[in-house]
């Protein structure tokens, strides 16, 4: 069973506030988004990457990508296809590009370099028991319901509530099943594992780690930079 990767990288990263895509914000010597797919090659578990970018961005992106790939990436093969508005137009671009129907796809965030070999694992190995699973971490913070007006309105319990990370994992069949009833029942969701859950089909959880963060904001960058200085320094050892 081999695994695809769709990896959305079409977003204007607004929050990151650097006025550019943050999958072309440079760490350490080379784009977010390159070190994103040195990781999914390090996995050994990844058959091809179809990457996603804004319209206006896939001619310059694949050959800044090709100018990488000798160094970052040799041996995954990649495309890159345009994306759309929003990140699950994106999602569904990339579907349209994937053929095969005996696979397992995984969607992984463009801007999330540090999930890692033993989390791809992980909720592999879970997707092949239940369909479709998600990588997740315990939440550490006490969650709120809070209203427009800035009320609390309910405090779930945090023992039941899990930070949702990705790669998400489905069988090929599941997840075009899935995209495939959003577009004719639209609805405004956040992750895949949603797309799939709004057919009434069944979600499974994998362990994360809370260092797969998706490089969101300011601060985050710090924390990427040093660990990725701290991976450079194993791995050149
Ligand atoms: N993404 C995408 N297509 C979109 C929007 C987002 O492929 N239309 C991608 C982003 O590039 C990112 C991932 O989905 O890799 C997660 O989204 P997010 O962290 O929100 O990134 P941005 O949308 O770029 O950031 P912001 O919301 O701060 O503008
Ligand atoms: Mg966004």
């Amino acid at each position: 069973d081999e695994l695809i990767v769709i990896v959305p990288a079409a977003g204007a990263g607004k929050r990151l506030g650097l006025g550019i895509n943050k999958a072309f914000a440079m760490l350490n010597g080379a784009p977010l988004l390159v070190h994103c797919l040195h990781m999914l090659e390090a996995t050994g578990l990844v058959k091809r990457a179809v990457v996603v970018l804004a319209p206006q961005e896939v001619v310059e992106g694949r050959e800044l990508l090709a100018g990488y790939q000798e160094d970052y990436f040799r041996t995954l093969p990649f495309c890159v296809v345009a994306g759309g508005k929003e990140r699950q137009d994106s999602v569904a671009n990339a579907l349209a590009a994937v053929e095969e129907t005996d696979c397992y796809i995984a969607v992984h965030d463009g801007a999330r370099p540090f999930a890692g070999r033993a989390v791809f694992e992980r909720t592999l190995a879970a997707a092949k028991v239940h369909g479709a699973a998600i990588a997740a971490v315990p939440v550490k913070d006490t969650i709120k319901v809070v209203g427009t007006d800035g009320i609390v309105t309910a405090t779930p319990e945090r023992s039941t509530l899990m930070a949702v990370q990705t790669p998400q994992i489905f069988t090929a069949e599941l997840l075009k099943q899935a995209y495939a009833h959003l577009a004719a029942h639209p609805a405004a969701v956040t992750d895949d594992a949603s797309v799939v859950e709004l057919m009434g089909h069944k979600v499974a959880t994998a362990l994360g780690r809370y260092e797969n963060i998706k490089i969101t904001t300011p601060e985050d960058l710090l924390f990427a930079e040093n660990l990725l200085a701290q991976q450079e320094q194993e791995d050149g050892k």
